[in-house]
């Protein structure tokens, strides 16, 4: 569809009214790759509509305040006046208009790697399919000195990023290709699933082998069969991008539910098969697994048991007890079955054969019980309770050790400690969703002043 009414042109098919279609197909293009970049996860107001792109987010970082731009068309208040040329040296080499070095908070070592073509699309939609709001946002980025000295990312910047477009590995096909180039730039993936290295930047010889991400824990997505995703099929990653949900096999909770909820549900089915074909073919990275018992059978004693899944939890009627058992069937089993097998629409997901219950760590496992779950799909909304309030660490530990070694044979002997240093301080959910980047901006910026001392010293 995108490059119909070219086509169509070139085939002498179309009229000239029908070419005032492409400056229209340009813009919708910039709006869709504005979703697959998730733009507006920063960038969009803070008021109560959450205007679209009028920018206030405010990014504490441990060096002080940084303020999202608004990057509405508005010439005194946004980016009205950048050029196309202007708006391309801020996404892919983090140079504002005034020539100014934009902090990494803002992605733009992910955006490097954006063509000339989706740039054009970007900015097209970004200066006419975007409404301009003429406000600032309230606060302004303050930083102390001598993180306030912008020009310091001087030295970062070439050190670590080249701010080359996009270019196919060789021999790669074409649609494997396409589908890196949207992990990689546009939905950037390894912001979360590649682990980072002393220097907080991506290690790239351990690309998307598993990161810890908050609370959270992103895991290895690399081919390798055991610890990372090489047995699921094509279709089995296209279901979960697209919905966050594969029957008996995984649910999206946390940051990586908000990413299907605002950015990949939009995706074009044909996109969501790209990546999908691109990671299917990452070399496989192995990690640790968790250790199963060698011996032991899980208790399923009941598994066609027929729950109806109203959803309604009987009370915590012992709210004290640390009875794995009993708090599972008191909290749990109501919605996911006595013997975790979930209702037969798979609508309260089976836990006997779930990533969560049976991934290396218990994080995920921990974090759904204390946070609960949300996601909005296309044509369904989830919700799983929060536990957090109701039960005491303890309590969370208790069960989450009953479901991984009852539905998993796992025995991680979970104490309260653990449950408190996982779920702990657990920051708001945006920064949930970045906290990679942002943890990676205190390291960045402290190299990049000392890099800037360094070079002064020489001249
Ligand atoms: C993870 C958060 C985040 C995402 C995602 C993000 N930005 Fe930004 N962006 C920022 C922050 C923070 C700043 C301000 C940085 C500073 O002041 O140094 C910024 C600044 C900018 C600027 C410079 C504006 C100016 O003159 O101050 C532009 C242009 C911009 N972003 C465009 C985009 C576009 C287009 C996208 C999507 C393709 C995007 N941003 C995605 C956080 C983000
Ligand atoms: C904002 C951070 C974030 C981004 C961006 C992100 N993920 Fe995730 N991903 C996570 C987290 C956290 C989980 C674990 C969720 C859970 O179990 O509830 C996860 C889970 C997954 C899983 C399930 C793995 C399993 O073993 O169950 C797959 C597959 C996946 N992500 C693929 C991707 C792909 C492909 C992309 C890019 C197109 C991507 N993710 C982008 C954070 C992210
Ligand atoms: C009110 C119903 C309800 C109750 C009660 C409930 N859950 Fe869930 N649970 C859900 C729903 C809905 C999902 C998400 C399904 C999806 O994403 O498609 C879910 C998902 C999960 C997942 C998969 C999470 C992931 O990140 O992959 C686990 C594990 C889980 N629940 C464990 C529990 C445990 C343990 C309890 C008791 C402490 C519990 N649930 C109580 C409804 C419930």
């Amino acid at each position: 569809m995108k490059f119909s009414s070219t086509l169509l042109f070139a085939a002498g098919l179309v009229s000239a009214s029908v070419m005032a279609d492409d400056a229209h197909d340009l813009i919708s293009k910039g709006q869709y790759l504005a979703t697959a970049a998730d733009c507006a996860a920063c960038h969009n107001g803070t008021d109560e509509q959450r205007s679209a792109f009028a920018g206030g987010y405010t990014i504490d970082s441990p060096m002080g305040k940084i303020i999202a731009s608004n990057i509405t068309p508005s010439k005194q208040f946004g980016i009205g006046n950048y050029t196309e040329q202007q708006f391309a040296d801020a996404l892919r080499k983090g140079i504002a208009a005034d020539g100014s070095h934009l902090y990494p908070a803002m992605p733009y070592t992910a955006y490097q790697g954006l063509t000339d073509a989706d740039v054009k699309a970007l900015y097209a939609y970004f200066m006419q399919g975007v409404r301009a709001v003429d406000k600032a946002p309230t606060e302004k980025t303050e930083l102390a000195f001598p993180f306030s000295v912008r020009q310091a990312m001087f030295g970062w910047n070439l050190l670590y990023t080249d701010a080359k477009p996009f270019e196919a590995p060789q021999g790669m096909a074409a649609n494997v290709a396409h589908g890196k180039y949207l992990s990689d730039v546009l939905a950037h993936c390894g912001t979360c699933h590649t682990p980072r290295n002393a220097m907080m930047a991506e290690d790239n010889s351990q690309y998307l082998a598993g990161a810890a991400l908050g609370g959270w824990y992103a895991p290895n997505i690399t081919s390798d069969k055991e610890s990372g995703i090489g047995n699921w099929s094509q279709q089995q990653l296209e279901q979960y991008l697209k919905t966050g949900s594969v029957p008996n096999l995984s649910q999206a909770g946390g940051p990586m539910a908000e990413a299907v909820e605002h950015s990949f549900r939009f995706l074009t089915d044909s996109d969501i098969r790209d990546i999908a074909a691109y990671i299917k073919q990452v070399p496989a990275i192995s990690t640790a697994t968790a250790k199963v018992r060698a011996n032991a059978t899980p208790a399923l004693t009941n598994i066609n048991e027929v729950i109806t899944g109203q959803g309604e939890q009987k009370t915590l009627a012992d709210s004290s007890t640390v009875d794995g058992a009993k708090l599972y069937d008191n909290a749990c089993a109501s919605c996911h079955g006595r013997n975790g097998q979930g209702t037969a629409d798979h609508f309260y997901p089976s836990l006997t054969s779930n990533t969560a219950v049976t991934a290396a760590l218990p994080n995920n496992l921990v974090m759904a019980i204390s946070h609960g779950l949300s996601r909005k799909g296309n044509d369904v909304d989830v919700l799983m309770p929060a536990f957090g309030r109701d039960m005491s660490d303890a309590q969370i530990a208790a069960v989450s050790n009953y479901v991984r070694l009852h539905f998993g044979n796992i025995d991680d002997g979970l104490t309260a400690k653990d449950v408190a240093s996982i779920t702990s301080g657990g920051p708001a959910p945006f920064l949930v969703r970045y906290i990679n980047l942002l943890m990676a901006l205190g390291a960045i910026i402290v190299l990049a002043v000392l890099f800037a001392l360094f070079r002064r010293k020489k001249h």
